[in-house]
């Protein structure tokens, strides 16, 4: 078992028969689910909200009956994993492009644990370039606003294609190297005409689950 493996193995044992789960996205979410529809096959039973089309394609092969976020009042645990984990539990995810979604899935949760390779922690965000999720009209001139804010910025491709989100939207890319107030800057990049939603997540994690490559974890809560 790997580090992201050790993570999302460890967390998956919060999830308690009839509980409404939130599944992220990415590579180590991918674990979460596949331990999460073991025991669906146990016959734990749960319902699940997919934060992408990809999770959601990977949760319904693995026995996982998926609603939509809507359909639910609440989410009881949201497992999702990050780019970067701050001391304050604070995060930069999106590398993914699937940070919209996610961030509303982890808003509507009870418990949000976040789940991750130990490489994740850094002391101050910001060195993992930070996706913006932007709509596509006029998106070079909200890349520019991006761009006063105190980065470069570069728009998400998928070859040599634009990626398009789950949304119908871009991402853009801002490279700051540092951010040393996360929470002030996700409310200047929020109040850009143009952004949808920014890649912090600023005092939302309830729980965070470290894996070490010797298959150990930390929970920090
Ligand atoms: C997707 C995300 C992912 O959680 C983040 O990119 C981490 O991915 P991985 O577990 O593959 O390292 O935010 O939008």
């Amino acid at each position: 078992m790997d580090a992201k493996q050790a993570a999302a193995c460890k967390a998956v044992e919060y999830v308690r028969d009839g509980m409404i789960v939130g599944l992220g996205t990415g590579s180590t979410a991918y674990w979460a689910i596949q331990y999460l529809g073991e025991k669906v096959k146990q016959g734990l039973q749960v319902t699940a909200v997919a934060t992408s089309a990809e999770t959601e394609s990977i949760a319904l092969q693995c026995g996982i009956s998926i609603v939509e976020l809507d359909a639910v009042d609440h989410i009881d645990i949201d497992i999702d994993g990050a780019d970067e984990i701050d001391g304050q539990m604070n995060l930069v995810k999106g590398g993914g492009g699937a940070l919209l979604r996610e961030k509303i899935v982890a808003a509507a949760s009870r418990e949000f644990i976040v789940i991750a390779g130990s490489n994740k922690k850094v002391s101050l965000l910001g060195k993992f370039p930070l996706p913006v999720e932007v709509i596509p009209f006029g998106w070079k001139h909200t890349a520019g606003q991006l761009a006063v804010l105190g980065c470069d910025t570069s728009i998400r491709k998928k070859g040599d294609e634009i990626r398009v989100t789950d949304n119908g939207n871009y991402i853009v890319d801002c490279h700051f190297g540092s951010i040393a107030e996360p929470a002030v800057l996700e409310q200047k990049i929020n109040s850009i005409a143009g952004v949808v939603e920014n890649g912090l997540f600023v005092n939302m994690a309830t729980r965070v689950i470290l894996g070490h490559e010797d298959g150990t974890v930390q929970v920090i809560s």
